[in-house]
């Protein structure tokens, strides 16, 4: 008979309670955002510490709220100024790259089996992605039919018939930098991904509907159409909130560094007294806006399909009125993206987060992708 007590014989404490930590670390160009999540029994991610650190401080021109280009000297010293202040010891964990430097992209192929396909991607890939195969690595995904946006205007006759292959590169010089961050701050077996990938993680959920995800950071705004948590398609506009700071500094003549706190403590609102602020910030914020919904729009019409929702995230969207004036530039539904609605969060701290939310889409992704990757 086989020893009933067998089992609680061999229990070992450190198996039934080991709990695993990760961070997510979004290095942005204005700011890096961290969070540490650590899995439960229940296998529920739990929020147990989160940080952010303005960057312009380590830069020469030193003002928050402006994008940066650090050394990665610089960066390092902040990752591990920013474990100092929220007392995070860093351990296991995932980084984003930049979706900046990165080549996101979709191409169409015919229609052929799985395995030749395969073999056809990386030559293909060579005629789209404008560096040398050997400078880059490469991945890709089949988009399944049922999520492809061609899958409307696709012929019936399955020998015409084309498939949409989602191309991801990222140059070797970038792994390489951001490996060497994870290396000087003690991260040890670091895994990444760009940062589009963390955010739709994050903010997206089940919803297989085609929408859009926003990222409004300091010097650029992201853009992704998504469907079935796929990426269709993805765009950059070279403007973000740092340029709503500097219409109000030059708007206003005040120096950027007051024009940030104004734009944060105001916003669309606009300061009392003053009706020049708030058309101030109405222009900037109103090209981005109209930029976008010509993104939107473009792809509606040309995959015949209606976008259910924008979905916000980003430092730049936390401006006050943001919301309102997005609802009524986009014929969509627009939201807030609420990533830590993915994480379980002490009740203390749920006030805080919720306004928080948008901007830690991106390292609450990243966390996400860790725990589930142990
Ligand atoms: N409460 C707020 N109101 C208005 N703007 C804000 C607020 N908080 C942050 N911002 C702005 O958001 C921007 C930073 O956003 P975020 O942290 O998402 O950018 P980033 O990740 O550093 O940049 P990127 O994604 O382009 O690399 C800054 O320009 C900052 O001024
Ligand atoms: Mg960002």
């Amino acid at each position: 008979m086989p020893n009933p007590f067998e089992k609680l014989l061999k229990w070992n404490p450190r198996t039934v309670f080991a709990k695993k930590r990760v961070l997510g670390i979004d290095i942005g160009a204005s700011a890096i955002k961290v969070i540490e999540l650590e899995k439960d029994g229940g296998g529920r991610a739990l929020l147990k510490n989160y940080g952010e650190l303005a960057l312009g401080p380590y830069s020469p021109e030193g003002v928050v709220g402006q994008a940066t280009n650090l050394s990665l000297e610089k960066i390092s010293q902040a990752l591990q100024d920013v474990f100092h202040e929220t007392g995070i010891i860093p351990h296991a964990g995932a980084i984003a790259f930049p979706l900046g430097p990165s080549f996101l992209l979709v191409i169409e192929l015919p229609n052929a089996d799985r395995r030749q396909v395969e073999t056809m991607i990386p030559f293909e890939a060579r005629k789209y992605i404008p560096v040398p195969a050997a400078e880059v690595q490469l991945g890709w995904q089949i988009i399944p039919e049922k999520s492809s946006a061609l899958a409307a205007a696709n012929a019936p006759d399955q020998k015409e018939k084309k498939i949409e292959v989602l191309l991801a590169a990222v140059h070797n010089d970038t792994i390489a930098k951001y490996k060497e961050i994870a290396k000087r701050v003690g991260l040890e077996n670091a895994s990444y991904e760009i940062e589009v990938f963390s955010a739709i993680r994050s903010v997206i959920g089940r919803d297989t509907s085609p929408l859009m995800i926003l990222d409004m950071g300091a010097a650029t705004t992201k853009l992704a159409m998504v469907e079935w948590g796929i990426i269709h398609s993805s765009h950059i506009i070279n403007m973000g909130s740092q340029d709503i700071t500097n219409a109000l500094s030059t708007g206003l003549s005040i120096p950027k560094g007051e024009a940030e706190q104004a734009k944060r403590d105001y916003g669309l609102a606009g300061m009392p007294n003053d009706p020049h602020f708030a058309e101030a910030i109405t222009l900037p914020l109103g090209q981005i806006f109209s930029d976008a919904s010509r993104v939107l729009s473009n792809y509606e019409r040309r995959y015949n399909k209606k976008t259910s929702k924008v979905i916000l995230t980003g430092g730049g969207v936390m401006l006050k009125g943001l919301l309102e004036f997005a609802q009524k530039n986009f014929d969509t539904d627009v939201v807030m993206g609420n990533p830590f609605e993915r994480v379980e969060t002490p009740a203390f701290m749920e006030t805080t987060l919720k306004d928080a939310g948008p901007e830690f889409a991106v390292a609450i992704g990243l966390g996400l992708k860790a725990l589930q990757e142990g």
